[in-house]
């Protein structure tokens, strides 16, 4: 378990950069798992919109809403004591203009404990990145695939065109977000734009050259219902884990093993 350090506050995050010091974010939907990762020293907690996939058992992050991911940031929130939570604007929150996008963001500061909001989109989202962070939002950007444009751009597919994935890190960075998560880029341009900004640049399925790396929690853990992405890292076979826990349980209610005799008082 970690030695109790000073809660991460956004600056603090952003400064891990210019300390070289690597940051690791993970996902998380509920209580439990909220507090382990926060006791196991993880440097920030997203309520990921991966939410919809993972715990909601969707094909895509689309049908997820933003008072679903309330509900769980809220629970996520109230777990957590010492690294940041970030949440995820799901789809459509922000594409409905600045306006709409601090409104909705605000809901998420204010009716949960969570501290910032990310989205997904460079360029084309720099005014409303900018129109957050001027109403007191701190913003994490989240370049390269951006899984809710899965239909527009064709699949989960590695995304190269490296003179755009850096226009659009330098447009979040620029309109004020303190981090971007880069998604699935080759190593070599993500290491391209991690030296080119400024903010720390957390990597997902794109090399080991970014300022952090950040898992989808039921990836690591070997709880992922279908197939994993193949850059994920699995530390855990927890599946295997309760399904035999499970059947072990139901073995011993047919066999009259449990419960045990009554102990006694
Ligand atoms: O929703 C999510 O979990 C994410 C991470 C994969 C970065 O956006």
């Amino acid at each position: 378990m970690a030695a109790m350090t000073p809660r991460m506050t956004v600056p603090r995050f952003t400064a891990l950069k210019s300390q070289r010091r690597r940051i690791s974010v993970l996902t998380a939907y509920d209580f439990p798992f909220a507090a382990l990762l926060d006791q196991a020293g993880v440097d920030a907690i997203l309520v990921g919109d991966s939410l919809s996939m993972v715990v909601q058992g969707h094909d895509s992050t689309l049908p997820v809403t933003l008072d679903q991911m309330i509900y769980h940031a809220e629970i996520v929130g109230r777990a957590v004591a010492r690294a940041l939570v970030v949440v995820d604007l799901p789809f459509p929150t922000f594409h409905l203009g600045p306006a709409a996008a601090v409104a909705n963001a605000a809901r998420i500061l204010k009716e949960t404990r969570c501290q910032a909001v990310k989205l997904e989109g460079g360029i084309e989202q720099a005014g409303t990145i900018a129109a957050l962070v001027a109403a007191g939002i701190p913003v994490m950007g989240h370049i390269g695939l951006r899984p809710q444009a899965v239909h527009q751009l064709g699949g989960y597919r590695i995304q190269r065109d490296g003179e755009r994935l850096l226009a659009d890190a330098r447009a979040a960075q620029d309109a004020g977000a303190f981090a971007v998560v880069v998604e699935c880029v080759p190593a070599a341009i993500a290491a391209q734009v991690t030296a080119q900004l400024d903010v720390p640049t957390i990597g997902i399925g794109a090399g080991g050259g970014c300022d952090g790396q950040v898992l989808v929690l039921h990836d690591l853990l070997g709880l992922t219902v279908g197939p994993v992405p193949a850059f994920a890292r699995q530390y855990a076979d927890l599946r295997t884990t309760v399904t035999q826990a499970v059947a072990a349980f139901c073995r011993d209610v047919q066999a009259g093993d449990f419960p045990g005799a009554e102990p006694r008082s």
